[in-house]
């Protein structure tokens, strides 16, 4: 039976894709910062393990308790929206321990295991505001654009050992704690100079017509975990799709 371990599996795009690892009957290694038994069905193939991303100790610790992993995927990830003059650099710095130090580290903690057996696949979840600027975002786009260039550099380098390294970019998904999670409010990161600039936007982001749901990123990170050619793009959600081929036309 193959193991995946998953970062940030309390809530969202992580507890979804737990779920669907255990349905397709998967060893399930799911881990939280504050583990959490009742988020997830009682199952003997499941087992909640504590992890901070953003800590060596915690790292160290949670792989050591895993064993075996044959399948990484780094889906835990903090955001922020608001004007980039006005987000404080200490919050600049919280969103890239997490989303880009985090992804990192834990790839260094697992690969020396991956590369011994021959064998391994890594996820890296990180958005479609990789694939098309947005603004507002501009923070929390460098540091899911820093593993975007780092995914696939690795991805060739790791190839040599059969560990196969994926991306998954899902799309808006108002249905996770994403926004509640992001640390700072938005309107303390409008200043008034921006407010004409901001409310379209604002207005724009509470009706999207297309948006992604929780299931669109557990299929993602199942369908990117079985490909065995050199694909590295997974867009996940109606919306990212959508933007994933318009974007192709382009180019
Ligand atoms: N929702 C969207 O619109 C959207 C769009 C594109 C990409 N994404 C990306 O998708 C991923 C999942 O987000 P989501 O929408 O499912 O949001 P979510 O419900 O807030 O889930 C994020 C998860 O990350 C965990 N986390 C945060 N900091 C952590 C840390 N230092 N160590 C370990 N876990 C940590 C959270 O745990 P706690 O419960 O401990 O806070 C939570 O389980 C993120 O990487 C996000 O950037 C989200």
């Amino acid at each position: 039976m193959k193991t995946i371990l998953i970062t940030g599996a309390s809530s969202g795009f992580g507890l979804e894709t737990a779920r669907h690892f255990l349905a397709k009957g998967w060893t399930v290694v799911a881990t939280m910062r504050r583990p959490d038994a009742e988020v997830l069905p009682r199952s003997g193939n499941l087992r909640i393990i504590p992890l901070d991303v953003t800590s060596t100790d915690s790292i160290a610790a949670a792989v050591a308790a895993a064993g075996p992993i044959d399948l990484l995927v780094n889906n835990a990830g903090v955001g922020t929206v608001g004007a980039f003059e006005a987000t404080p650099m200490d919050h600049v710095r919280k969103l890239f321990d997490t989303n880009t130090f985090g992804v990192m580290a834990m790839c260094q903690a697992v690969i020396p295991q991956m590369r011994e057996r021959g064998s391994g696949v890594i996820v890296n979840v990180t958005s479609t505001v990789t694939l098309a600027d947005m603004p507002l975002t501009a923070a929390y786009t460098a540091s899911k654009q820093a593993i975007t260039g780092f995914t696939g550099a690795i991805a060739h380098e790791l190839a040599t050992f059969n560990i196969r390294v994926k991306l998954v970019e899902p799309g808006y998904s108002p249905t996770t704690r994403f926004t509640q999670n992001a640390g700072l409010p938005v309107a303390d990161l409008i200043p008034p100079a921006y407010a004409d600039f901001a409310g379209p936007i604002f207005k724009a982001f509470a009706s999207p017509a297309l948006t992604t749901r929780e299931t669109d990123v557990a299929e993602a990170v199942w369908h990117a975990a079985h490909d065995l050619s050199e694909r590295l793009h997974f867009p996940a959600g109606a919306d990212a799709v959508a933007l994933y081929h318009t974007r192709a036309t382009k180019s």
